[in-house]
């Protein structure tokens, strides 16, 4: 029915009406305002008017959107509403952790559960179009967006990207509440050379087929309607103008039926990367490869039409993307109501609804992974102590709300100071001990200033020396990481290292309270300090969260999705390496594959997290020893809360296929289950290995199962040491 609504509107439309819905414009924010004289506005404007704009990106608000949708659906001749997108990353207005710190929950109901409630403010503030999951994979730390995605693990970031896509656009992509979806940025956007954005890339064919490619796959599979393509090259083609990529294997392979957008004018940027030598040739390039909608490039609706006219670009090509365009826009009732996400009264109940504060807590307390606890200093004890709470984040209200956030207003966060006055029975005292940089950190204005003012020092090794216990909160600012945050050092940022190691000689008892959106390298502190919390960036109840896991009224359970290095100098470093023809050293030789001044292994790998409760694991069994190709392997372990708290554990299941065509990882995440186990209690945990889990993708992007010696590791990080094996005949 759709498909035909489709075909007869398209046959309507002139060759300017299918490159405008082609086109997006970025929001401005007096949409409801007088017209500005001159400017982009007022281009913006007349082409509304005409019906040359498909979509708006950050026009928010009902009053707004209702206003720019009416421009179009009355004035312009076909009356073909917009579709409206925003960066709903982490939340709207209520904000969720960073996405990092949500996949450190392993929990993928309370993933798709923050998603829905991202969906539901944002549906109802007149935004029916998310670019949202991120589903870049990453192993280098450097990178500012590591905080957008899940981290370093393909199946751990499938898994997500299919909780995140069913969040967001439920089972219904026409109910009010729902959202249409955007895995990004396809492709490989997450190995910029060296971390620094924007940056090339240049990985082998075995990587982008088994590493990147994956998550994206399992957001198509489970419907995802968009994808927006990246600013990067790879092999020495911008994605934006990568046929190979768009459309062999997106739109061929994969058989994918929504739209691709393109990346903030990533298809004028094919001029600068020496693509294409002009706007013209921008328009041809991208339009062919596939990219089906210029997001605020100006190119299609300045370049498209004419070169249809030229026959330069063939028609087809612009009714393919349109035919796509088009399906979402009815896929989501726009033709029908394109007024349906405008209600006023939705609105005012939805944003900051306290079921959606509710759901953060969850969300937040869930992401956060305990790093250390020497002699069990945590959880704290809730009476007769002396606490210095110290570090300027514990008294930071729009730090934890992190980046990538346009519409949540700076100072809603609850800051882990006022989380931790909520309890009562202790005596707290605060002291920043130092600002560590200069300015206000912005979405938009990046402040790299590190201060070296000790001057606050004094005040924060005072109350120390009072203190039974000192919590501090050190780590970097929300605005540190997030697009265009590329850094070369992961270690604490400014004087904090200078100021935890002061406080740490005149009270040893310290709780450090990690806020972070990347991996941190953070050695110093692993060996003295005996309690150490990742708690991230966690959105909106951040303070709450904290306080309830340090004082034990939630007993951590995540784990990490990315592995700390020891320092900056061996990133990248994740936990399915090669083994390399020379992984260990035989006889104190020296022609190993090593580093000479630090460790091969990271400082926390991949999976690791502690919890207030400690598991046990025993019995690792298989259904047999041998297997046919395409039969099921049964994988049972039992799994023990050995202590007498009640807690949550991730179970692991990591493959290592001994011997392939094309040399195999040395773990492989092929399974988790995060179990709740009371006191005392066990259970036996199931895992099925079958062909979709034991095979992978040779370098003509074949998927293949190989026979062969398979080894099997279950447990509660990539590094357990419970194994069995099997062979696969
Ligand atoms: O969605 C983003 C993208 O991730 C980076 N460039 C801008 C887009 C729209 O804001």
């Amino acid at each position: 029915e759709i498909e035909r609504k489709v075909d007869s509107l398209l046959q309507l439309m002139t060759i300017e009406e299918k490159v405008g819905q082609m086109n997006q414009y970025n929001g401005f924010w007096d949409v409801t305002g007088p017209i500005p004289e001159g400017g982009s506005a007022e281009k913006k404007y007349e082409h509304l008017r005409k019906g040359w704009v498909g979509s708006m990106l950050s026009v928010r608000g009902v009053k707004e959107v209702r206003a720019v949708q009416k421009i179009v659906v009355e004035e312009s001749r076909l009356g073909i509403p917009l579709i409206i997108g925003f960066d709903v990353i982490h939340g709207y207005k209520t904000l969720s952790p960073i996405p990092l710190a949500e996949a450190a929950s392993w929990d993928l109901a309370a993933i798709k559960k923050s998603a829905e409630v991202a969906a539901a403010e944002a549906s109802a503030v007149g935004i029916n179009w998310t670019f949202g999951p991120n589903v870049d994979i990453v192993r280098d730390a450097r990178w500012g967006r590591v905080m957008e995605g899940a981290g370093e693990d393909p199946f751990l970031g499938s898994r997500i990207a299919e909780a995140r896509v069913h969040g967001f656009q439920g089972n219904d992509l026409s109910a009010t509440n729902t959202i249409a979806a955007c895995a990004k940025h396809f492709a490989a956007y997450g190995f910029a050379e060296a971390g620094k954005e924007y940056n090339t890339v240049d990985i082998g064919t075995s990587t982008l087929h088994n590493i990147v490619l994956p998550p994206f796959k399992a957001a198509v599979n489970a419907n995802l309607r968009t994808v927006m393509n990246s600013f990067n090259e790879i092999n020495g083609v911008p994605v934006t103008g990568s046929s190979f990529l768009q459309r062999d294997i997106l739109k061929g392979k994969w058989n994918f039926d929504g739209f691709v957008i393109s990346d903030w004018a990533s298809i004028n940027e094919m001029i600068n990367w020496g693509h294409a030598k002009d706007k013209r040739e921008a328009a041809k390039i991208a339009s062919i490869a596939g990219s089906d909608m210029d997001m605020e490039g100006n190119v299609y609706i300045e370049e498209l039409a004419q070169l249809v006219k030229d026959d330069v670009v063939k028609e087809a090509i612009l009714d393919d993307a349109v035919r796509r365009i088009l399906r979402v826009k009815f896929e989501l009732g726009l033709f029908e109501n394109p007024y349906k996400y405008c209600d006023e009264a939705r609105e005012k109940e939805m944003i900051g609804n306290p079921k959606h504060h509710e759901a953060v807590l969850d969300m937040a307390k869930k992401s956060i992974v305990l790093l250390k606890n020497e002699n069990n200093l945590l959880p704290l004890k809730k009476e007769g102590q002396k606490i210095a709470l110290i570090g300027a984040l514990a008294n930071d209200k729009t730090s934890p709300l992190g980046s990538w956030r346009i519409a949540s207003d700076d100072e809603t966060a609850v800051s882990v100071l006022e989380g931790m006055q909520a309890y009562k029975g202790n005596e707290l005292t605060f002291a920043k001990g130092a600002e560590f940089f200069i300015g206000k950190q912005s979405f938009l204005n990046e402040v790299v200033v590190n201060t070296t003012d000790k001057s606050d020092f004094d005040e924060a090794i005072k109350i120390a020396k009072q203190s039974d216990v000192v919590v501090m909160v050190l780590g970097e600012h929300g605005f540190q990481t997030g697009e265009g945050r590329s850094r070369t050092n992961l270690q604490l940022p400014g004087v904090q290292q200078e100021l935890l190691e002061a406080v740490y000689k005149v009270n040893k008892n310290i709780v450090l309270v990690l806020n972070n959106g990347r991996p941190l390298a953070i050695t110093w502190a692993d060996k003295h300090i005996p309690a150490i919390v990742e708690a991230w960036q966690l959105g909106t109840q951040t303070g709450n969260a904290v306080a309830q896991v340090l004082y034990g009224d939630y007993n951590p359970s995540g784990k990490l999705p990315m592995s700390f290095p020891r320092n900056v100098g061996q990133v990248p470093i994740y936990y399915n390496y090669k083994n390399t023809g020379r992984p260990i050293d035989k006889d104190g030789n020296v022609f190993w594959s090593h580093y000479m001044d630090v460790e091969k292994t990271p400082l926390y790998p991949f999976g690791y997290g502690l919890s207030y409760s400690t598991f046990e694991y025993s019995d690792l069994k298989l259904n047999g020893t041998s297997f046919e190709i395409g039969n099921d392997i049964n994988v049972s372990v039992n799994v023990k809360n050995t202590s007498s708290v009640d807690g949550k554990e991730v179970v692991q299941l990591y493959i290592r296929d001994l011997f392939g065509s094309i040399t195999r990882p040395v773990r492989e995440l092929k399974g988790f289950e995060l179990t709740a186990l009371k006191a005392g209690e066990t259970k036996t945990i199931n895992f099925t290995l079958n062909k979709e889990t034991l095979g992978f993708y040779n370098n003509d992007g074949k998927y293949i199962v190989e026979p062969g010696d398979f080894k099997v590791f279950v447990g509660g990080s990539s590094i357990t040491v419970h194994e069995t094996s099997f062979e696969l005949k």
